[in-house]
């Protein structure tokens, strides 16, 4: 008798907990139930997935685990020196990476890598304090393969209390929410309201992800998987009905710089909606303007006379948005020429460079690496400060560009 009951207990509970894995491997997204997470469009769009899972946009933020991570830590190449008595030394302990400040040799603090942002060129990352993340003093820069200061960070000693605030997340994650904490007990200061916030992690929807460009998409999933005849898109904005400026939006969203009245959050974006809605433009896109390379490439492509004249380039007149920048020049080439057929070089011009040098290069020339003016490091032991290159989007004649 007691065995039964013990038996019938035990299957109540095989049940119960059965019961529970189903429920918790049911997604649901921080975002709400409109939407239904990146993994579920794998099975009618994989061609899509698998390009975009590997590409900058979805490692824009991530979890910072072994392997995502960038940098070296335990080569000699792991040791930043602020001064004879301090260093930081990047750490690995079991699965958790660490930077670990030392003073005259003894360990006083251990920082750990909670969230990196960042894959092409650099990388950062922040760690937890109080319900917010706070910027890691060095980060990793892949130029020169080596630890560095985080941008605008000093060199001569180690900075811990920058805070990390909800806008970087705006454009490289695709959810943060935060809440606001009892305002009576915190020192108000207003120059920094968001100091309030805490972040409330589980929210956290890493990397720039399907859904981010799209807009919330479980309708759309819902309806063909019901319907799995209908070979026309239902319940999604569609790109190709969407006008330039539109198109144009949905990407300076993020590529347009940081510097405009901000009337709406960045997470409130879908595609269609205009950008306009969303900031109060401060700076006019004249012929004069100073854009950095970093950040703004989109008011560096609008300053061209491509972009002006042909009044049809966007961004996805070269780039796949799936895809990351193609390192192949001369497909670049190819695409100028499809407006460019006759090209009135000069001798001087030609006669430098040879024929399929010039064919194939046509960025090298019109769209030159430039150092950012707003982004810039240093290296362990060194008074210099080192330059952050990009392309510039200001397709132009730049008299000094060489290959
Ligand atoms: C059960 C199948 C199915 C699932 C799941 C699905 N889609 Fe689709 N989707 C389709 C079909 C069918 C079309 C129309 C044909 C096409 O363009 O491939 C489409 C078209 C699209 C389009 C193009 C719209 C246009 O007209 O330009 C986008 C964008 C899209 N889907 C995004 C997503 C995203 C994001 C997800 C995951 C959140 C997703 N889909 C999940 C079936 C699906
Ligand atoms: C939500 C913000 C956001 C939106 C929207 C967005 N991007 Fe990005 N994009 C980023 C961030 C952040 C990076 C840097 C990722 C990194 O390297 O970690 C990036 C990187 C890129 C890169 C370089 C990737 C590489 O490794 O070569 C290209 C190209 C690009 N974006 C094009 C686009 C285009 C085209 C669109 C519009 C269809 C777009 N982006 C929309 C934020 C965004
Ligand atoms: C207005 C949108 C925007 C904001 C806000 C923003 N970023 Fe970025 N960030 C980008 C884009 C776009 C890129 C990649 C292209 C570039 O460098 O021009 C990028 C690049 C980076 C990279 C280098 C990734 C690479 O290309 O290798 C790091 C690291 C980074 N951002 C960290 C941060 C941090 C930390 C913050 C907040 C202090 C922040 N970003 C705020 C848009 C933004
Ligand atoms: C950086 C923004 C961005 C991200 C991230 C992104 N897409 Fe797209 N996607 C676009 C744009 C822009 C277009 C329109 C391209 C065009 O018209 O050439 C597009 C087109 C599509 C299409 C239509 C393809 C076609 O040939 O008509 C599908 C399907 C699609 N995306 C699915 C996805 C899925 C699934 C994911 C995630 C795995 C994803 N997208 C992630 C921006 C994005
Ligand atoms: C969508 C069509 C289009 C594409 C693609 C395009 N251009 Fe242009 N480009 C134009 C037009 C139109 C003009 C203006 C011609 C005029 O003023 O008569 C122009 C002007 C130029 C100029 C003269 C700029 C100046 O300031 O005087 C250069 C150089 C140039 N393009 C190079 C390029 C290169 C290099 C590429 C590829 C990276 C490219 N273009 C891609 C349409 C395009
Ligand atoms: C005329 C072609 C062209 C157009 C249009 C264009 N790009 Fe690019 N983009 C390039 C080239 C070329 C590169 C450099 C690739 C390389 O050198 O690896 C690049 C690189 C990038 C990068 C990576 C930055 C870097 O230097 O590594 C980002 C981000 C980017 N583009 C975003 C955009 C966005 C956003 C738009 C629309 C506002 C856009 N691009 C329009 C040609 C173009
Ligand atoms: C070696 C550098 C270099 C390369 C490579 C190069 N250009 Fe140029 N381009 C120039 C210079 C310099 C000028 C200004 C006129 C001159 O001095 O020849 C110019 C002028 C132009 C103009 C404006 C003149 C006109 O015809 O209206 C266009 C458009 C142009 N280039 C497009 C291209 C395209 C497309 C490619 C690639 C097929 C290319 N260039 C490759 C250096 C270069």
């Amino acid at each position: 008798m007691k065995k039964a009951v013990f038996l019938l207990v035990l299957s109540f509970l095989a049940i119960y907990f059965a019961s529970c894995t189903n429920k918790s491997e049911e997604y649901i997204d921080p975002r709400g139930t409109d939407y239904a997470g990146s993994e579920s469009c794998i099975q009618c769009h994989k061609p899509e997935y698998d390009m975009a899972v590997k590409s900058s946009h979805f490692k824009a933020t991530a979890p910072a685990v072994l392997g995502n991570v960038s940098g070296a830590f335990d080569s000699k190449n792991h040791t930043f020196v602020y001064d004879k008595d301090t260093k930081l030394v990047m750490e690995k302990e079991g699965d958790s990476l660490y930077q670990v400040l030392y003073k005259n040799g003894k360990e006083t603090a251990r920082y750990k890598f909670e969230i990196v942002f960042g894959a092409k060129h650099a990388q950062t990352s922040v760690y937890w304090k109080d319900g917010n993340t706070y910027e890691l003093p060095l980060s990793f820069y892949h130029s020169v393969n080596s630890w560095a200061t985080s941008p605008g960070f000093p060199a001569d000693k180690p900075y811990f209390d920058r805070m990390v605030v909800k806008d970087c997340y705006a454009c490289h994650s695709s959810n943060i929410s935060s809440r606001t904490v009892d305002q009576n007990s915190a020192d108000r200061n207003f120059m920094s309201m968001e100091v309030l916030d805490v972040i409330d992690k589980k929210t956290i929807v890493y990397g720039i992800d399907c859904e981010r460009c799209h807009g919330p998409a479980k309708k759309h999933a819902a309806f063909h998987l019901k319907n799995p005849n209908v070979k026309t898109a239902n319940s999604i904005v569609s790109f190709k009905s969407l006008d330039r400026q539109q198109r144009l939006d949905a990407c300076a969203l993020c590529h347009a710089g940081n510097d405009g009245m901000k009337l709406k959050s960045r997470f409130d974006f879908k595609p269609g909606d205009h950008l306009s809605d969303f900031f109060r433009e401060t700076k006019s896109i004249n012929d004069t303007a100073q854009f950095d390379v970093h950040g703004n490439q989109f008011r560096l492509m609008a300053q061209s006379k491509c972009f002006i004249k042909s009044e049809k380039m966007d961004c996805i007149t070269c780039h796949n948005p799936h895809d990351n920048a193609s390192k192949n020049r001369a497909a670049y080439s190819k695409i100028c020429m499809s407006c460019h057929q006759t090209i009135k070089h000069t001798d001087k011009t030609l006669k430098s460079v040879s024929g399929s040098l010039l064919a194939d290069n046509c960025v090298e020339c019109h769209m030159p690496k430039k150092s950012s003016n707003a982004i810039s490091f240093q290296l362990s032991n060194s008074k210099q400060l080192s330059n952050y290159i990009l392309r510039t989007h200001r397709i132009g004649i730049y008299p000094n560009a060489k290959k």
